[in-house]
């Protein structure tokens, strides 16, 4: 199959798939240097307060321990009050490692033993004696809302609620249908494959090569060099496989900050790789509560939308979501008012999972158009399509692209919607209530700066380089496809670098940007070659193209040819050897058009159509369809986009069945945090999901026409989810997950 034509829309399979499924990509805890130690962090027992005393001394006498670090030995080059931030710092204190005696969330890494083994070091810290002064822990958001606030500082400018349009509030009154709901959702907790590690390896010269669970190598790079005050030239991070991340990975870990401190420290190579439970209280997507008042017309015209929503963070940082500014963007609507709120808990700073803000946000909208739908009596899909807006209201700006209603056609056609009765319990088949719920999904299209290098060398073969991350997602296959389809050779003739501080810049593979992004600045790599050895060629006595210019050149079987006449050309062997070269580079960068920006905005867009299953005795839900329908620009390569697409289904039905991070909040503990008592979906839980992309190449998104796929999978999937659990027993769930104990 390598050998087929690699043109865009093939479904090449992963290049890095089966390093991946027989386990020799290595991940950051694979990496080893002889004689290298180990480093186990203990975890605070309380949820809040300060250290009393910390006594080390059993903990330093166990065989094999090295060192035993707190905030009272911590070394000084880790004490810089240097630049903590990273590429996607928060607004506030970052957290910084043994930074004195206070607790500031439950499961806070308060010591750092390093030994000769991994298991030296696990012991030693259980032998770590504390005593606290105990403050009374805060982390139940339905408590703690009495004490929202506004950010004072925005995390990002588009994550402040848009400025209210109309009157929302007379137009709610004037409404004869309207609904006023509260939806609550606890906390998700992330749960990739790989845990988050670091192996810090001390090379001769005194440089450190760092291999880090990061879904960017450089961000890791910068935040490491600004702590610990290194010259750039003196670390290079690494991350060259991933073993998923969802934006767990986005932010620098506190074991690198430990790997690296002791390997400075000690000179001596160091890993610290955390455990399950310890990321269960690191990485996870926050509480929230969303009120809903929407309010429609007799005919189902959205008259007024008010979406207020809180969220949980940690009390030194604000973390923030782009929440509620999906309600204004979504739907036709000219009265809004939009509100967002954080609330302080004793509990580690949240971070982005899987679509940030909207995977939580349509949770709420699309919960709440469904129960606006059925007081206005209209079927939902039928409401969704009447209130369809073709461009930003927001902000005023024109959409690249959008397919949402080829989205309802198709997906509806696929699912068969049209054969549904609108009554709730009315769909039943022997013991099963059956109900059939659908959903919006929205997300932004972002293009980044991206830089990549590109090589082609005599024989055919092509390196690409870029910085860029594959946590999972396939970008190592579609770079290696779009200089392939760009370079007129087999996919597998091209060697993809990517996953290293030292190549090409790249931001962290988040937002579902990074196939627009590098795959764009590949792109341009390509069309830089193509113009080199154009005009090497051009110096050249006798050749063929005149004055021909680079568009009208094309590359095939090592070539260089015009594109409208193939026999015209010279082999790429002859131009370079002319020349004395061995290879000939491009270097391609993309940034985001600020001019197209005043006007214009780019989102993908999906309709997502949920069949349940609900056993009428004993509750138990089960999603036995799923059809998504996608908008999002070009597809590279349908299979990595499909298994997208499926990861964030499978993910979403976690978010609306499953995953709910349970907290004793008398001690502000995490009482689920492990595999065995948080329930992500599992193959049982996992029915038929078909997904559908409506294609169209939108060249104002990104130059290659991508406007990306990693997010946009899981967005509308729970309120599906819900929504058909409503048609199938009548009763509304606004507390997410939707165990089975609230379905009984
Ligand atoms: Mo994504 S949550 O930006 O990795």
């Amino acid at each position: 199959m390598l050998n087929e034509k690699p043109v865009f829309g093939f479904p090449l399979p992963r290049i890095d798939g089966p390093l991946k499924v027989t386990g020799t990509a290595p991940y950051a805890a694979e990496y080893h240097d002889p004689g290298m130690l180990f480093g186990y962090a203990a975890q605070a027992t309380i949820a809040s307060g300060r250290i009393a005393s910390i006594d080390t001394m059993e903990a330093e006498a166990y065989p094999g321990v090295v060192k035993v670090y707190t905030y009272k030995n911590r070394p000084s080059a880790a004490r810089s009050d240097k630049k903590w931030k990273d590429e996607v710092a928060l607004p506030g204190h970052p957290f910084r490692p043994l930074e004195n005696d206070r607790i500031l969330f439950g499961g806070q890494p308060i010591a750092l033993v390093v030994a000769e083994s991994f298991e030296a070091a696990r012991d030693a810290a259980d032998l770590i004696r504390v005593e606290y002064h105990p403050d009374e822990p805060h982390t139940d958001i339905t408590v703690e809302r009495a004490k929202s606030y506004v950010p004072p500082e925005a995390r990002k400018e588009e994550m402040r609620p848009t400025d209210p349009r109309g009157d929302a509030e007379r137009a709610y009154e004037a409404a004869p249908f309207k609904i006023d709901v509260e939806y609550l959702q606890l906390g998700e907790h992330h749960n990739p494959m790989e845990l988050f590690a670091s192996t810090a390896i001390r090379n001769e010269d005194g440089t450190l090569t760092v291999y880090d669970k990061t879904q960017g190598s450089q961000n890791s790079h910068d935040y490491v060099c600004n702590v610990f005050g290194l010259k750039p030239e003196d670390v290079r991070v690494v991350n060259a496989y991933v073993g998923g991340a969802f934006g767990s990975g986005l932010r620098p870990k506190h074991q690198l900050f430990f790997a690296v401190m002791a390997s400075l420290d000690l000179e001596r190579s160091v890993k610290v790789e955390m455990s399950r439970s310890e990321m269960f209280y690191l990485t996870w997507r926050p509480a929230t509560i969303q009120r809903m008042q929407l309010a429609a017309s007799a005919d189902g015209q959205l008259m007024s939308v008010r979406h207020h929503a809180i969220q949980t963070t940690s009390l030194h940082e604000d973390y923030q979501e782009n929440l509620v500014n999906w309600s204004g963007l979504t739907y036709k609507c000219d009265n809004v008012k939009l509100s967002y709120e954080l609330v302080k808990t004793t509990l580690s700073t949240p971070g982005d999972m899987r679509a940030p803000g909207a995977a939580t946000a349509f949770l709420a909208l699309e919960s709440a158009m469904d129960e606006l739908a059925y007081e206005v009596g209209m079927d939902p899909l039928e409401f969704r399509g009447k209130n369809f807006v073709s461009y930003d209201q927001n902000d005023d700006l024109q959409i690249t692209s959008k397919e949402l209603d080829t989205c309802y056609r198709v997906g509806a056609e696929r699912f068969g919607w049209d054969k549904r009765s609108h009554e709730p319990g009315s769909m039943r088949d022997g013991n099963d209530l059956i109900g059939w719920g659908v959903a919006t999904g929205v997300w932004e299209a972002t293009l980044t700066q991206a830089e990549a290098k590109v090589r082609l060398f005599p024989d055919g073969k092509i390196t690409v380089m870029a910085a860029a991350s594959d946590i999972g997602t396939g970008t190592y296959t579609i770079l290696a496809q779009v200089a392939a389809q760009e370079l007129g050779q087999g996919a597998e003739r091209v060697s993809v670098l990517i996953g290293d501080s030292s190549l090409p810049k790249t931001s962290v593979e988040g937002g579902s940007w990074t196939a627009a992004s590098s795959g764009s600045a590949v792109q341009a790599g390509c069309l830089e070659i193509r113009k080199t050895l154009l005009s090497l060629a051009q110096k050249m006595d006798n050749h063929p193209f005149g004055n021909a210019p680079v568009e009208e050149l094309a590359i095939r079987d090592n070539r260089l040819v015009l594109d409208r006449n193939d026999q015209v050309g010279l082999s790429i062997a002859d131009i370079l050897g002319h020349h004395g070269m061995a290879s000939v580079e491009g270097h391609g960068k993309v940034a985001p058009d600020q001019e197209q920006a005043k006007k214009f905005t780019s989102y993908t867009h999906s309709a997502v159509f949920v069949e349940v299953r609900i056993d009428a005795e004993l509750g138990v839900p089960r999603v036995t369809r799923v059809v998504s329908a996608i908008d999002a620009g070009r597809i590279i390569n349908p299979k990595t986009a499909r298994s997208q697409i499926l990861g964030g289904v499978v993910m979403g039905l976690g978010m609306a069945l499953h995953e709910e991070g349970m907290i004793d909040h008398r001690a502000g503990r995490i009482m689920n945090h492990n595999i065995a008592e948080y329930h992500v979906p599992a193959h049982a839980d996992v029915h038929d999901i078909d997904v559908i992309f409506i294609e169209e190449e939108d060249r104002m998104a990104s130059p290659i026409g991508v406007k990306g796929l990693g997010e946009i999978g899981i967005i509308g999937v729970g309120a599906a989810v819900a929504n058909a659990i409503f048609h199938a027993t009548g009763t509304r769930h606004r507390h997410f997950p939707i165990t089975i104990d609230k379905i009984m």
